[in-house]
């Protein structure tokens, strides 16, 4: 029989705000001893019993990529749960997706953001508990209390049920709510009652049994998840209920193991204070702290803050880059309310979206129409049988037109260069094939690269909807292939990109088959618009603004699309945004990390991942991230989607175009619209876009 650990990591930790975000939430926080996070910790913990692949971390989307960062998961140790409702359908999800893979799952089910002083006590319960899952009870943790606790729920054992792994195994009596002062001492004085930690042990099948038992409709929803069902699609009305009063409460069989471990959920500033060490003046601090006449307090300061007190006592002091918080520390359970009341208000966006005068949303929902319109009128491009044979291909253009041929290097199986700028490179040769891509057909350097270009080849080709290059194609009686006029030179990329691809094929290139890619567009295009309120653009944008993105992606793989995000943030969100790619910025950017946190507090660093990259760059991501956590940047990481390393190229330059301008409409400004790049243009004489 396999044993599981399962690790639910859905809480957003509220009363450890402001340090616990949505984003980066408790069981990310550095916690435990040795600077490791609650979860590391926890799953650290649980690894000598079941094993790194035993691990599994039930969470829901917008975390599942830190999570997996944090902790090195592959896909499949995550079960993403579609929206969180409570423990119940979490731990139930959990159960049938192990069940579907292996019928004899056996699961531990921890809380990822408690602390353990005593892992071995904590092992050796785990083993009872085990143990007694095999023979078919549903077994819980008691911890032994230590005082009148009220935050917790208690457990009353009955009658000795058995003896596993040198541990009595009880009855659970009793599953009773947090208790008023008076209660929880007569609790504590009665002798039978542990505090129920929301650990668990069970077999996968024992759980679902019972959750038909008692949930029909969550049971009903998780057999369709056994069937192959997405979650997504059947989660609809799973009623939000806790595992306690859904399950515990009702079924039969269930035993607790009580144990003494030293447990702390660190469910707020007080108990954190207790869980740290602490000075002699009882003063617990994160980070930079100067203190005097300072007593019983704990400090939290953000990397490259420094807190400073004097005669003061009792209080928590958490310095973050969103909000300071100083509270009583007698009073550090009212700080959820805080946290809820300072939550930004989310937005409106359909009141934002009368910003988009000139209907950028539009033409970012209809790109995957584009691409495949654009493919369509390639199909009836005739070019001329003489421009075959080319051993490489330059593209010479600039800004959204440049980034063309970029993505057509990831497209065709020819070397693919681009060149932004004036003058051609020195290897250009007759064998190489120049394609001049210009949407307006007026831009200056394309124009002077393509001009020197045609000295020294004749395979060439225009790419334009008029202006200039059509002119000057003309006149040298260079084929010019003609796309629709009326866009923004960025809103075209479809065209500019797809076009050219089936008139290469017939030249003779090895053209890569988009058909998968561009239906994962359309899914996307569907799914990120703003029809599907909260999408995960919307939310990235949230995460993203007043902040200046930092987009990483991986050499060979997800570069262009962190190029592009970047130029859209530009363009439509109007916000400074820069790119860079691994492993190059692990030879440089990451030692600027030492003073990003003083010099570009707002900063945002931004990875945008590939299953399909090389499994070191993976690797590399991860502890870049890390670092770039342990040192307060903000950071986000976003999966590409599809089976195929275009589909997932191609989704993350989509995902870019939809969250700037979703950005644009968070800064309150017409994405359409690029006045400084027109009118440096015209200062410069040239022709306008
Ligand atoms: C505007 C845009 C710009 C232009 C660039 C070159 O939407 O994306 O980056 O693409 O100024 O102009 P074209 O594409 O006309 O050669």
């Amino acid at each position: 029989m396999n044993t599981y650990a399962v690790i639910m990591a859905g809480g957003r930790g509220e009363r450890l705000w402001p340090a616990s975000t949505y984003s980066r939430p408790k069981p990310l926080l550095p916690l435990a001893p040795g600077g490791r996070s609650l979860i590391r910790a926890t799953s650290d913990r649980v690894m000598p019993l079941v094993g790194a692949e035993g691990v599994r971390v039930v969470t829901d989307e917008g975390l599942a990529p830190a999570v997996a960062g944090e902790l090195g998961l592959a896909l499949e140790q995550l079960i993403v749960e579609p929206e969180g409702r409570n423990t119940a359908p979490a731990v139930g999800l959990a159960a049938a997706v192990l069940m579907a893979q292996d019928p004899d799952a056996l699961m531990i089910v921890l809380p990822a953001d408690h602390l353990v002083e005593d892992e071995e006590e904590f092992r050796c319960v785990l083993q009872a508990g085990v143990e007694a899952a095999q023979k078919g009870h549903l077994v819980t943790l008691g911890v032994r209390p230590s005082f009148p606790a009220t935050g917790y729920g208690y457990i009353r054992r009955g009658e000795r049920l058995a003896e596993a792994a040198d541990r009595q195994v009880f009855r659970a009596e009793r599953f009773v709510e947090k208790p008023d002062s008076r209660t929880a001492q007569a609790y504590l004085d009665d002798g039978r009652y542990s505090w129920n930690a929301g650990i668990f042990v069970w077999r996968a099948a024992r759980l679902l049994e019972e959750a038909r038992g008692h949930l029909p409709g969550l049971a009903g929803v998780l057999q369709e998840v056994m069937r192959g069902a997405d979650p997504r699609d059947v989660w609809g009305e799973v009623e939000s209920i806790s595992i306690d009063y859904g399950i515990m409460e009702k079924a039969s069989d269930v035993a607790v193991i009580p144990v003494d471990m030293g447990w702390s959920d660190v469910g707020d500033w007080h108990a954190v204070w207790q869980s740290m060490p602490r000075d002699e003046a009882e003063v617990a601090s994160m980070g930079r702290h100067i203190g005097e006449e300072t007593r019983r307090t704990l400090v939290w300061a953000s990397p490259n803050r420094t807190v400073a007190t004097l005669g003061v006592e009792d209080l928590v002091i958490v310095d973050t880059p969103e909000a300071l918080l100083i509270c009583d520390r007698g009073q550090t359970q009212g700080v959820r309310d805080l946290a809820r009341r300072a939550r930004p208000e989310l937005p409106d966006w359909a009141e934002l979206r009368k910003v988009d005068a000139d209907g950028m949303l539009d033409a970012v929902r209809s790109f995957p129409a584009q691409c495949r319109e654009a493919l369509a009128a390639g199909v009836e491009i005739d070019l001329p049988i003489q421009l075959s044979g080319f051993d490489r291909i330059l593209c010479v253009g600039m800004g959204g037109s440049g980034i063309a041929g970029d993505v057509l290097g990831r497209l065709v199986d020819a070397p693919v260069h681009t060149c932004r700028g004036y003058d051609i490179p020195e290897w250009l040769g007759p064998d190489a094939l120049l394609i001049a891509v210009s949407y307006s057909g007026n831009t200056e350097e394309t124009l002077s690269a393509f001009s020197q270009g045609l000295r020294r080849t004749r395979r060439a080709i225009g790419l334009c909807s008029g202006g200039e290059l059509a002119e000057l194609c003309n006149a040298k009686g260079v084929p010019c292939v003609q796309i629709p006029q009326g866009y923004q030179p960025r809103a075209a990329l479809g065209h500019l990109v797809f076009t050219l691809l089936p008139a290469l094929e017939r030249l003779g290139a090895q053209v890569v088959d988009v058909t998968h890619a561009l239906s994962v567009l359309e899914d996307l295009a569907t799914e990120l618009s703003p029809d599907t309120a909260g999408n995960e653009a919307q939310r990235l944008a949230l995460a993203l603004h007043r902040r200046v993105p930092l987009v990483y992606g991986a050499h060979g793989s997800t570069e262009v699309a962190a190029m592009r995000w970047k130029t859209q943030i530009n363009e439509n969100a109007k916000q400074p945004a820069f790119w860079d790619a691994l492993p190059e910025l692990c030879h440089n950017e990451i030692v600027g990390y030492e003073l990003a946190g003083q010099l570009m507090p707002q900063s945002a660093a931004v990875f945008l991942r590939s299953p399909f990259d090389h499994p070191r760059i993976t690797k590399r991501i991860e502890l870049v991230n890390r670092a770039a956590r342990d040192r307060g940047h903000a950071s986000l990481e976003v999966w590409g989607r599809g089976d195929d390393p275009i589909a997932q190229l191609l989704s993350l330059l989509y995902m870019g175009d939809w969250v700037s301008v979703y950005l644009a409409l968070l800064n309150a400004v017409d994405p359409t619209p690029v006045g400084p790049i027109e009118d440096l243009k015209r200062a410069l004489g040239g022709s306008e876009s």
